[in-house]
């Protein structure tokens, strides 16, 4: 917190001064020039004769030396500055003494020698320190409460940097690649994504609500009713669901959709688009074309619909053993983790716990049952293709299975425990490294999800998703076997965006709505403008959203997208820096005809 105020000390117009460098831009070249930096002090060192100042802008830090001696008046006013306070500084640049170079700065063989010191801003004490970069010591409310000082910190500034390169090289891929940058509207009506909608009343319609886009779909569709075949939007968008590490109450989409394309063509315009925008980050490019996996494939082995392809794939072993060799509920699944050698028994603990928990039966000892069953387990092994240093564990169900794809349970169990020890060795073995950047497709979703809660079908993706061409006969007969052309893009198990091609045929959209058991009405009712547009001359279309925050979380190495969001919210939706949501005065609620049953805690 923010202690004692400073001592004043007299600031100074900026009058007609003008930068000349960023603090991080001066180099040898500049030896012998004079130069005038401005920026916040960032760290003083006070040898007596001579002061030693670390001056810090977004673009980096450059030492400042003020000399007694030389120049006193300067020197005697260096010594009240304190942390934050924004100077400017005049002065020639000079080569620092050898012994006195720092590797660490890119500036770190020159200095700036200050004959001049103007004080442009004082600052409380802040209310952690900025010249240190482990932020376990400040927490993250007071991080966010103070966002301001928070944004000053070198690693907050790159990753700002790093989403304005992406941003950058998104807009320049795309408009090269044909498309147009189109704006959608904010203040609407309910779109198809399926979380809760944040509403806005209207004054002059009372009683009457907009609602904030969950995305852009119905329009960048409309768009393509429209005629503007290639279209992309950097686009915020608003869901009112439960916030985790990647989800943001408001978040970005990189939002694109284009006409008279199958999926091949939509995949080829995004795996162009990661390829700049991994360039433009200074990461590894991806390995083109970018591999594919069906949904079923991905479920199989990976136990997950968004497989991180940075550990190899588990297998369904069933087939290998007799009923008898080894109990069995639901398939049995041979788990590799790579380069892992001996075990302490803490992890093997704790792999049991997290087993139990997931409803797993687990099999850990497999030199026993090698011992036991040679045969079978050399197969397990073959199919693996496993090393003599691997780490190989069996699972099954922990108990009778039951509910809709029982398998299925099984499966993504089997994922996240094969997940869960990947990240126990990740240090040790070197697995799971956040700049090994592994790219994949995940296709040929299933149409629709059963809602065990509504005791219905839900859309997989949304209902304007196309189902497979040869599946469209089963749409009615048999929802669960249809195949849709949805498809992810998935990074290192993070799922970095979705899309798919969409149903541009009235009757094939009318048997959809039918599947989902929304009767022509309720249909008309929530998508009537957007079915009546389908009924004029609408082009075969596709397209797909990426998640802006979470591909910049990612090419950063951040754990969180609220680490490359400027001024984020916590996890329970709060701004701490503006506090908002914040309740509002009665006669604001009633000038939109709002009266409220529940009162917000002042
Ligand atoms: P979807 O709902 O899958 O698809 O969203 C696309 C991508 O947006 C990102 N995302 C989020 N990021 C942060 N916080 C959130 N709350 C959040 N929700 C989603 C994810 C996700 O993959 N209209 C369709 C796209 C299409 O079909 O073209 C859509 O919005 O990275």
């Amino acid at each position: 917190m923010p202690d004692q105020e400073p001592e004043a000390l007299q600031t100074q117009p900026l009058g007609s001064l003008e930068r000349t460098h960023y603090c991080g831009a001066i180099r040898d070249s500049d030896i012998g020039t004079s130069a005038v930096l401005m920026g916040w002090v960032h760290r003083k060192r006070d040898l007596g004769g001579l002061l030693f100042l670390h001056l810090r802008d977004r673009s980096g830090i450059s030492q400042v030396v003020f000399n007694a001696e030389t120049h006193p008046e300067a020197h005697e006013r260096a010594e009240a500055l304190r942390s934050e306070y924004v100077i400017a500084v005049e002065g020639p640049i000079i080569r620092r003494s050898e012994e006195t170079y720092n590797p660490n700065l890119d500036t770190g063989t020159v200095e700036l020698v200050a004959e001049k010191l103007t004080v442009l801003s004082t600052s409380k004490t802040p209310p952690f320190q900025l010249d240190e970069e482990d932020r376990t010591s400040v927490g993250e409310d007071t991080r966010l409460k103070y966002r301001y000082i928070d944004l000053r910190r070198p690693r907050m500034q790159r990753n700002i940097q790093l989403r304005h390169d992406i941003n950058a090289a998104v807009r320049k891929s795309l408009s090269d690649q044909g498309f147009l940058e189109i704006e959608t509207p904010f203040m609407t009506r309910s779109t198809p994504e399926g979380a809760r909608d944040f509403l806005v009343p209207s004054r002059i319609q009372l009683g009457s609500m907009y609602a904030l886009p969950q995305s852009p779909q119905l329009f960048k569709q409309l768009l393509m009713v429209g005629g503007y075949d290639r279209y992309f939007q950097i686009v915020r968008c608003f869901r009112d669901e439960d916030l985790r590490a990647d989800r943001q109450p408001e978040f970005t989409q990189i939002d694109v959709e284009m006409s008279f394309v199958n999926e091949d063509g939509v995949l080829a315009v995004v795996e162009g688009l990661m390829t700049s925008v991994c360039a433009a980050a200074g990461a590894r490019e991806p390995d083109l074309p970018v591999p594919r996996l069906t949904y079923a494939e991905a479920m199989e082995g990976y136990g997950s619909d968004k497989p991180d392809l940075r550990l190899p794939p588990m297998a369904v072993v069933t087939d290998l053993l007799a009923p008898e060799d080894l109990p069995m509920q639901g398939p049995l699944v041979a788990i590799r983790t790579p380069a892992v050698g001996q075990l302490t028994r803490r992890e093997r603990e704790q792999f049991r716990e997290f087993a139990a928990e997931q409803n797993l039966r687990i099999f850990d000892d497999f030199r026993g049952l090698s011992k036991k069953m040679p045969e079978q387990m050399q197969a397990v092994r073959d199919r693996l293709q496993a090393d003599e240093q691997d780490f190989l564990v069996l699972v099954t169900g922990a108990k009778p299975l039951s509910g809709p794809r029982p398998d299925q349970a099984v499966l993504a169990a089997a994922g996240n425990l094969k997940q869960l020890i990947g990240a126990a060795f990740a240090d040790r073995h070197g697995l799971l490294k956040d700049d090994d950047l592994r790219f994949l497709w995940v296709t040929d979703f299933p149409m629709f999800e059963w809602d065990a809660n509504e005791g219905d079908w839900t859309p997989a993706h949304h209902p304007f998703t196309s189902p497979h061409d040869e599946d469209i006969d089963k749409l009615i007969a048999d929802p669960e076997a249809c195949r849709s052309k949805a498809y992810d893009l998935v990074l290192n198990g993070v799922e970095l965006g979705s899309g798919s091609i969409r149903i541009h045929r009235q009757d094939v959209q009318s048997k959809v709505f039918e599947a989902l058991g929304l009767a022509a009405e309720e249909a008309n009712h929530r998508f009537g403008f957007f079915l009546e547009a389908l009924q004029y001359g609408t082009p075969p279309h596709g397209g797909i959203a990426l998640g802006l925050d979470r591909l910049v979380m990612l090419l950063a190495g951040e754990a969180t997208i609220r680490d490359v969001i400027p001024f984020p919210k916590t996890a329970k939706g709060t701004d701490l820096m503006c506090e908002a949501p914040n309740t509002v005065p009665d006669r604001n609620l009633a000038e939109v005809g709002i009266a409220l049953r529940v009162r917000a805690k002042a």
